[in-house]
């Protein structure tokens, strides 16, 4: 698989005020595969994502996009190249229908008149792609929908701009059993249909199941960029707990600091 990585940030550098949070981290996102992002709490998986989506601005590092050097100053940046993030905090307006989430701040207009038909089965189209049938209706309410329904609704509208990169950040981590499979199965479609994900995921049964390379994050370092065949749970708990594993090929241990 020596595709070029769609994606692709080198010696990436971010701090708040004195709090240095991203040190020198390397993230490849490649077409057509999952890429989980691991790391315990405040190992600074969202402060990469932020930065990928143009909402941090970097201190350092480079940003490649299809092999070519890219300046993302903002999250407009980043939709136009294709990136879009689905965030923890998943901002679907609960007093919308899916419709409406899903062309929020781009609506299809005629003029000054909203397209409704166009964006009614544009939202179809995108959910029926994704094989996702759980939706009655794409006139429904988001606040009439379950947790899992949420997330395939915002999965489904980041797939929907024609989307090279997804990012989503902790999509199944308030979702049941049942749930929880529906959403891997749409990351798994949504890779098979070309698109780089980014998965990030405390779960590491879900990670196992679906990705196909791991990247583990601690103290803000990358501890291992790796193939998931590669690797076995044991050893990413030990990643993502102490930051290398003594018996894995190919995993850089942090520099310690004195
Ligand atoms: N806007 C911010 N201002 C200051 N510190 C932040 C901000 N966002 C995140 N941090 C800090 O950065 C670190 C990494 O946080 P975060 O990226 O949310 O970690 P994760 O998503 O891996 O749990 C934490 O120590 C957190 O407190
Ligand atoms: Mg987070």
């Amino acid at each position: 698989m020596s595709t070029t990585p769609l994606l692709e940030l080198r010696g990436i550098n971010k701090s708040f005020g004195v709090v240095h949070v991203l040190h020198d981290v390397d993230l490849t996102i490649y077409p057509g595969q999952v890429t989980a992002l691991v790391g315990d709490n405040g190992a600074g998986k969202s402060t990469l994502v932020k930065a990928v989506a143009g909402i941090y601005p970097l201190d350092s590092g480079e940003y490649h996009f299809d092999g070519k050097p890219v300046t993302v100053h903002g999250p407009k940046d980043a939709s136009a190249l294709g990136i879009e993030v689905v965030y923890q905090d998943l901002a679907l307006c609960e007093n919308l229908d899916i419709v409406e989430n899903m062309f929020l701040g781009r609506e299809v207009k005629t003029g000054p008149v909203l397209d409704e038909t166009t964006m009614e089965s544009k939202a179809r189209e995108v959910l029926a792609s994704l094989s996702v049938r759980t939706v009655k209706s794409v006139r429904q309410s988001v606040s009439s929908l379950s947790g899992g329904q949420r997330q395939t609704v915002a999965i489904a509208k980041a797939a929907l701009w024609n989307s090279k990169v997804v990012l989503l950040d902790e999509p199944t981590a308030a979702l049941g059993v049942a749930q929880t499979r529906q959403v891997l199965d749409l990351v798994r479609r949504l890779a098979d249909s070309g698109v780089g994900v980014l998965l990030i995921s405390h779960n590491l049964s879900d990670v196992f199941e679906v990705a196909d390379r791991i990247t583990a994050l601690y103290l803000g370092r990358v501890a291992a960029d790796v193939a998931t065949k590669d690797v076995t749970s044991r050893q990413v708990v030990e990643l993502i707990t102490t930051g290398s594993s003594s018996d894995l090929d190919g995993a850089s241990a942090p520099s310690a600091t004195a």
